[in-house]
């Protein structure tokens, strides 16, 4: 397999669109940003959302108590590269003076693009410590925190994400935009859901145009955008300034390009042949290996393995063994025995004809 293949495709994608966003002193090179997923936004899949035209990629949330007590893990997972650049990272806690000093660490040491902070999270873990989500419940903590963090910040712009509200009742996304906004936040996204709305039914994304409506601070529209159109009729609808993608980018990190390049002229680009997917996705489990060592890596690689088979013929045959794998050569093997095949059910069918 020619690993150039997927380079030379995200060459020509990732120069091909003009439009761009300013969140304070940070200028992003187009309007679709690769969403914080726990468990998912490491290192690999960083750099493959940047090449494959991110405008920006998120750490998955860390927290701001590790972060004083200084452990080690969460250091790694702050850690990067410019390839994966630019680079936001996420924190989340409840308690302003520990934000405070782990924003302050975080940008002396780490040098982040922007800060990011999580009020969105429903994760019990995150909201039994009144972390993520639970903080939408005390507005005077909410802007104590974004207070803390915009001054441990100093210069580097810090934004939120968060949830419409507690519950469905208790919307209070346009007070926590307005309090970003005075706080001194430069953006705020907002993924369309209450905390116990999960991800049931269809994002409301009329409450991003009213939080639009509402601050004149960046406002990033996030929930359900899966392609360029959902992402034009989101800007359409919203006047949001940018979007933001998590799940669809799961086994499909072009989903960038394709969405910048559709802002920026309306146009699609080509999808990728088979061969380029089979060289993104080998390329991915080997970028995992090399990050986790083989064995954590694959195992880890198993969750995105199953994404990037969709719409193969024999998909879920296919996921059944790429479940299993254990080395990288296994997943080598599937997939260049599934091109084989291709190629042949291919030649057969010209034969035919
Ligand atoms: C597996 C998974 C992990 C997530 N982890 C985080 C996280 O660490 N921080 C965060 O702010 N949101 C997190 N989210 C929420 C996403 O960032 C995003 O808001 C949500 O998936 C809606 O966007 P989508 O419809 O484009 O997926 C996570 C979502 C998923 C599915």
């Amino acid at each position: 397999m020619d690993r150039s293949l997927f380079n030379n495709l995200v060459e020509i994608h990732q120069f091909c669109y003009s439009i761009g966003m300013a969140i304070g002193n940070l200028n992003l090179k187009g309007k679709a940003v690769c969403a914080p997923l726990a468990g998912i936004s490491n290192r690999p899949f960083r750099v493959l959302a940047i090449r494959g035209g991110a405008a920006m990629t998120y750490t998955e949330m860390i927290s701001s108590e590790a972060i004083i007590r200084r452990q080690k893990r969460t250091f790694g997972m702050m850690a990067f590269q410019p390839e994966e650049q630019p680079l936001a990272i996420q924190l989340f806690g409840a308690n302003p003076e520990v934000m405070l000093e782990a924003a302050r660490i975080v940008t002396e040491e780490c040098h982040p693009d922007l800060l990011h902070v999580n009020f969105g999270c429903p994760a019990k873990k995150v909201v039994a410590k009144n972390g993520g989500a639970a903080v939408l419940k005390d507005l005077g903590l909410t802007r104590e925190i974004i207070e803390a963090v915009v001054a441990g910040a100093g210069s580097t712009p810090v934004s939120i994400k968060m949830r419409t509200g507690w519950d469905d009742q208790s919307p209070v996304y346009l007070e926590v935009g307005r309090i970003a906004q005075e706080a001194g936040a430069m953006a705020v996204c907002l993924h369309a859901r209450s905390r116990a709305g999960g991800y049931a039914g269809k994002a409301d994304w009329s409450a991003i145009r009213k939080l639009k409506d509402a601050v004149g601070i960046t406002v990033i529209g996030n929930g359900d955008v899966a392609s360029g159109e959902d992402a034009a009729r989101m800007i359409e609808m919203t006047g949001c300034d940018m979007v933001m993608i998590g799940r669809a980018a799961i086994g499909n990190p072009l989903i960038f390009a394709q969405v910048n390049q559709y802002l920026d002229n309306g146009t699609m680009i080509d999808p990728p042949s088979l061969e380029e997917k089979v060289c993104l996705v080998v390329d991915h489990a080997g970028m995992m290996v090399e990050e986790y060592g083989e064995s954590r890596g694959v195992m880890m690689m198993r969750k995105h393995l199953g994404l990037y088979v969709r719409g193969f013929v024999g998909a879920s045959e296919m996921r059944n063994r790429l479940v299993q794998t254990k080395t990288l050569d296994e997943i080598r093997a599937i997939f260049s025995e599934y091109i084989a095949l291709q190629t042949t059910r291919e030649d057969d069918d010209s034969n035919e004809q």
